[in-house]
């Protein structure tokens, strides 16, 4: 049950700590990825990946493909309805990986169907044992976070991002032209502090206050570059989807192309930034200041975007890649908080299900 919860979907976000725990343990062993059923060279052969998925899934293989060719290894993220207008020449070394949660989403069952048709080698990436995708494709990872009953993903999401940075480094490991960026080692070891990290983040986010001081708010825009992006396209989708509130997520460089247009005092923007790659989104966020946008900067203290924001959604100042996770993190909070205050089905939002089995 929901136990001191009022909903699924806080016990879920809540549930973060543990989630994170579970997707790590026994898979970094003396400072290398493994993986019980995948050994090493189980990927030799690859030569490029694509990460097939929808929704909050496609935003994490966003990130896993960021991951992914920063370790060097040649990788796409496609929409899952997209793939086959889009994927492009597919053989046996191309590596597709379904990201997907529940295992049953209709548009990724058929991309990958899709793919293998084509000579593709599959790998599904899940929550759920003995789903579709897991036994579909032609290896397993699973995630395990524990089931997830609120339709909006959250706790999946995170445990999705830390599988596939993992996988990253597995795939750079086995590629003999991959070469692992020289931080990965210290990417592998904060990872041991994610868990802990993230607890924090829940005890001491200020997401509520801030929920209710926006609530008037026209438009709700997400902004972010790199790991960041795929982090405000999920904030987004998240707001909308629970608050029914309007919200969009841009790459950070992206609003002065149009987007700006719509920037008001009325339009709060929220700037996540990871502390690695964010000059230029502190320079976009103040453009949307200047036009008189509230703005909430996401990301670690000490930094010109918490300096010249005006509110601050603070997060532990570890290896980027984590710092973008938890920032979702404190952007899960905020939708939640601002859905509650607004009295809506936060579990079950109207018109939605928790997995699409239609294409
Ligand atoms: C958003 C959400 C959906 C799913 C999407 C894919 O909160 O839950 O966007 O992420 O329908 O579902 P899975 O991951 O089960 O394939």
């Amino acid at each position: 049950g929901k136990g001191e919860y009022d909903h699924y979907m806080l016990k879920e976000i809540h549930s973060q700590p543990t989630a994170l725990s579970n997707a790590i343990d026994g898979r970094v062993v003396d400072g290398e990825v493994s993986f019980e059923d995948l050994p090493p060279g189980t990927f030799a052969d690859v030569e490029t990946v694509q990460l097939v998925a929808c929704g909050t899934s496609y935003h994490a293989s966003l990130f896993g493909t960021h991951l992914l060719r920063s370790a060097g290894v040649s990788a796409d993220a496609i929409r899952a309805s997209e793939y086959e207008p889009v994927s492009g020449p597919v053989d046996e070394r191309t590596l597709v990986v379904a990201v997907t949660q529940s295992g049953e989403t209709a548009d990724t069952l058929d991309a990958v169907r899709t793919a293998s048709d084509r000579g593709a080698r599959s790998l599904a990436v899940t929550n759920v044992v003995g789903s579709t995708a897991a036994r579909e494709a032609d290896d397993a990872l699973y995630i395990r976070a524990g089931p997830e009953v609120g339709v909006a993903a959250t706790k999946t999401f995170s445990s999705q991002a830390v599988t596939l940075a993992l996988l990253s480094q597995r795939l750079a490991a086995d590629l003999p032209e991959a070469t692992p960026p020289a931080d990965s080692t210290a990417m592998l070891e904060a990872l041991d502090d994610l868990p802990n990290q993230a607890e924090s983040v829940l005890a001491e986010s200020r997401a509520s206050a801030l929920a209710r001081e926006l609530l008037d708010a026209r438009s709700y825009f997400f902004i972010g570059r790199g790991l960041g992006r795929s982090v405000a396209l999920e904030g987004a989708l998240k707001f909308k989807e629970i608050t029914y509130e309007h919200a969009e997520g841009f790459a950070s460089g992206a609003l002065k192309h149009g987007p700006l247009a719509l920037v008001t005092e009325e339009s709060p923007v929220f700037a996540v930034y990871t502390g690695g790659e964010d000059g230029k989104t502190t320079t976009n966020a103040t453009e949307a200041r200047s036009r008189g946008a509230p703005i909430v900067a996401v990301g670690p203290d000490d930094h010109p975007l918490a300096d010249a924001a005006d509110a601050h959604l603070s997060v532990p100042d570890t290896h980027p890649v984590w710092t973008a996770l938890l920032a979702n993190v404190q952007l899960q909070l905020v939708s939640y908080h601002a859905a509650a205050l607004l009295d809506r089905p936060i579990d079950k939002p109207r018109n939605l299900a928790k997995s699409v089995t239609v294409e």
